[in-house]
């Protein structure tokens, strides 16, 4: 099972979803895992009726950070910003499929960081408080 895992996330890694950034963008953060520098930008689009119509990213970065971030931006496309505000570490997780060690779990949560600390404008108190970035 965990080799469907890893053929997905490579999958991600080399053909991302929704990558690219939007000129139109209503939001938009970055931010590096502090480990290794790498980055994710997150650009969304959120229209009138509050619902994410379009969401792009751009990083540089392993194959888990790129993959989660590919997997994120499907996961919130189409959704209210308070349907996305739900999607947490869990999901991510769930969605990579294998083992993260803690090293790594910065690699795995650098999207959603983007989303949580710039995108959404919440503090880091208002962060799971596991989610120790
Ligand atoms: Fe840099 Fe994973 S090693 S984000």
């Amino acid at each position: 099972m965990d080799d469907f895992y890893r053929e997905n996330i490579l999958d991600h890694y080399r053909n991302p979803r929704n990558a690219g950034t939007l000129d139109d963008a209503t939001h938009s953060h970055q931010e590096n895992n502090p480990l290794c520098g790498d980055v994710v930008r997150i650009d969304l689009h959120v229209n009138e009726n509050n619902v994410i119509d379009e969401v792009a990213f751009k990083g540089r970065g392993c194959a888990i950070s790129q993959a989660s971030a590919s997997m994120l931006t499907e996961m919130i496309k189409g959704k209210t910003v308070d349907e996305a505000k739900a999607v947490g570490k869990e999901q991510i997780l769930e969605a990579l499929g294998i083992q993260i060690g803690p090293t790594r779990l910065k690699c795995a949560l650098l999207s959603l960081k983007v989303l949580k600390a710039g995108v959404y404008g919440l503090s880091e108190a208002e962060w799971d408080s596991d989610d120790d970035w």
